[in-house]
């Protein structure tokens, strides 16, 4: 019988220092995983990878941080042959990567439909490709999406359009992963208080978003609080164990598919 209990295991976090990310490091590790690396991109993200790595070691966990573009196969292979030489293999690998642009579909350039697909698809590929080459027997992978895949919704269309296709790539890497007891999931969350947020919406569609979902009075912000994904992101890599090659949108009631 495999052991799907957190305590004791080895986890990678891909945008592990902060936001929804720095959270799921720290429940991690409040959970008594052994070690959890936490991966950051931008220079301005160091401070709070320091931060997070200070909360999973007084948590009594073994902490790790690397720094890299995961735009590249090449970036996305280091950060993983990097965790195995620190913490050693993982049991757990999480990807938060993503970047949003909210546009008229006739003024998205060639340079932004790059960068987005590079960001949204091309990462989670080489991300769940990797995890595929490194994640223990009876491990966990777990990819960030969105709830608008459950939408029906102008100026996404780069956004939805390059987080879609790791939905296809989740069910391929569960079926093939699962032949180890792996299980492979793509958690789309609904609009989340997070800076990610903010910059790309006006005024008049924050409010909107406030009010969308079903149960938006009841939630701390209106909208989605990443204190409600963390637990399932938590069960997903635990007891879990049996839900794989799914798409699953957390968001109160915002959209559906
Ligand atoms: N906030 C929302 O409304 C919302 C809603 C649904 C889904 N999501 C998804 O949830 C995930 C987490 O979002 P969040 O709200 O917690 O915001 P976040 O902290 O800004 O997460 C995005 C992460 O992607 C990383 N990243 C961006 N470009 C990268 C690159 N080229 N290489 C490697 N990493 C890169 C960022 O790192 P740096 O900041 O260090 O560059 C950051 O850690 C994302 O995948 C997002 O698409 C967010």
């Amino acid at each position: 019988m495999a052991d799907h209990s957190i305590k004791g295991k080895v986890v990678l976090i891909a945008g592990g220092a902060k936001n929804l990310g720095g959270l799921i490091a720290r429940d991690l590790a409040r959970q008594g995983a052994k070690a959890v690396a936490i991966h950051y991109n931008s220079a301005s993200s160091k401070a709070a990878a320091d931060e997070t790595v200070a909360a999973i070691e007084a948590a009594g966990t073994q902490a790790a941080a690397f720094q890299g573009d995961l735009t590249t196969a090449g970036a996305v292979e280091k950060l993983f042959a990097d965790t195995v030489a620190a913490v050693g293999k993982p049991d757990i690998a999480i990807n938060t990567v993503g970047k949003v642009l909210k546009k008229p579909f006739v003024e998205i350039t060639e340079a932004e439909y790059d960068e987005m697909s590079a960001v949204n698809s091309k990462s989670a590929f080489f991300f769940l490709k990797e995890a595929g080459k490194h994640v223990n027997d009876h491990g966990k992978i777990v990819t960030l999406v969105t709830s608008l895949l459950g939408a029906f919704t102008p100026f996404y269309a780069a956004y939805e359009g390059t987080k879609a296709p790791v939905e296809h790539f989740t069910r391929a890497a569960s079926k093939e992963f699962g032949a180890r007891g792996i299980s492979v999931n793509a958690i789309g969350p609904g609009p989340m208080d997070t800076p990610f947020f903010y910059p790309a919406e006006g005024a008049d569609a924050v409010a909107y978003h406030k009010s969308a979902a079903a149960l938006s009075s009841f939630s701390r912000t209106g909208l989605t609080d990443i204190e409600d994904v963390v637990p399932f992101i938590r069960h997903l890599v635990s007891d879990g164990w049996w839900i794989t090659g799914q798409t699953i949108l957390i968001n109160g009631g915002y959209t559906t598919k």
